[in-house]
């Protein structure tokens, strides 16, 4: 097997399980959200987190319209500064070392924040103050979704005073994530319980705005509500991950992007004629949302998940033999991704390039083992 980056080989002889990405596909789905955004004045932050690769980020930035990229971890936003010069952590971090290491990366480029909590402000001020940078924050506001953030108005304003006093920390606006919005089924009932999310999250924007306060930013949106977020007066920008990608929960949604990767397995059992089984298991793609779907065997589907199995019920008519393969197409990109190291890039049966997952799993342990002692 050539594995050299110089050296591609063909699909048929990368190792199983591991994750194949399909060149063309991917950049189509990132062509067709940059023109989504090419007219404005809503710009793109794709998140990083969705797949946590440097080289489809920088094909993301490259095809235009976009503010900046989006992290979820500190880990995430290191690597992202090796190629990005403006990233939100559109997460809150607290602790000192987390914060130190936001500040180190602000000496290199713009940082804005999230936060919701003055304790969490503080931590980055201090951070900030400590290392003689200046960090940016959004105050990250609760629209519906129920996870972090402030509630929109009087709360929101309290904690937007206290930044913009802070030293240190530069208030530059708002976010709200309305994830509990992105996979409503119903296109409708997606676009008016999206809008009436975004009002509150834009109404506390015009409410600083009053109040004296620098709102620049107004930061929101995921795969599923791109086009109704992105297209609300007064949100700036949409943190959109999955589309690069895909996965069978998203494409049950009915967004306008192709599935772009999938799980290659290889089958080592043929117990039956009705089913077969594959050495992909669920420690090689999550089933959090539910079992991935098989591409390319009309009427086969997957009926469990082991650590390292893929049971598959198939036709009457199916031929697969020991050894063939299998492509699964997972439920849900961010966890799938994290599992594995590399992408398999294809075109047709070919391996044009493999490219390392930089940004998977917790970097800082793995930095921490590799150090001396
Ligand atoms: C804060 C935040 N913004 C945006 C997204 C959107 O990501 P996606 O487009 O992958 O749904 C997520 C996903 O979990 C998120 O947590």
């Amino acid at each position: 097997m050539r594995m050299s980056r110089s050296v591609p080989g063909r699909v048929n002889e990368i190792p199983t399980p591991a994750l194949v990405l399909d060149r063309a596909t991917l950049d189509r789905n990132i062509a067709r959200m940059a023109t989504f955004f090419a007219g404005g004045p809503c710009r793109l932050r794709p998140h990083f987190k969705a797949h946590k690769t440097p080289e489809i980020a920088m094909r993301q930035l490259a095809a235009g319209s976009c503010s900046g990229l989006t992290c979820a971890t500190v880990g995430e936003a290191e690597i992202a500064a090796g190629f990005c010069d403006d990233i939100l952590l559109a997460n809150e971090i607290v602790t000192p070392e987390k914060c130190a290491r936001v500040a180190a990366l602000a000496r290199r480029v713009r940082v804005t924040a999230a936060v919701d909590s003055l304790a969490g402000l503080e931590a980055l001020s201090r951070a900030a103050r400590a290392a003689g940078v200046c960090i940016g924050v959004l105050v990250d506001l609760n629209v519906g979704q129920g996870r972090c953030g402030v509630e929109p108005g009087e709360a929101a304003l309290t904690l937007a005073r206290g930044a913009a006093r802070s030293d240190g920390v530069e208030l530059r606006g708002v976010m709200g994530y309305e994830g509990h919005l992105q996979p409503v089924r119903d296109r409708a009932e997606r676009q008016s319980r999206t809008r009436q999310a975004m009002e509150g999250l834009v109404k506390t924007a015009d409410q600083l705005r009053d109040a004296g306060m620098d709102c620049d930013i107004v930061s929101a949106g995921g795969t599923g509500t791109f086009d109704i977020s992105g297209r609300i007066d007064g949100i700036t920008e949409i943190q959109a991950g999955s589309y690069a990608l895909m996965d069978t929960d998203y494409s049950s949604v009915g967004v306008p992007f192709e599935p772009a990767f999938w799980v290659l397995g290889t089958v080592v059992s043929r117990p039956t004629r009705e089913r077969c089984v594959a050495d992909c298991g669920h420690k090689s793609m999550t089933k959090d949302h539910s079992l991935p779907g098989v591409r390319g065997i009309e009427g086969a589907t997957v009926t469990s998940l082991n650590d390292e199995h893929a049971t598959i019920a198939l036709p009457p008519d199916s031929t697969i033999a020991i050894g063939d393969r299998v492509e699964l197409l997972p439920s849900h990109v961010d966890p799938t991704i994290n599992l594995h190291d590399v992408f398999y890039v294809v075109e047709g049966p070919v391996v044009v390039d493999v490219w390392p997952i930089a940004a998977r799993g917790y970097l800082e342990h793995r930095t921490r083992m590799e150090e001396p002692a």
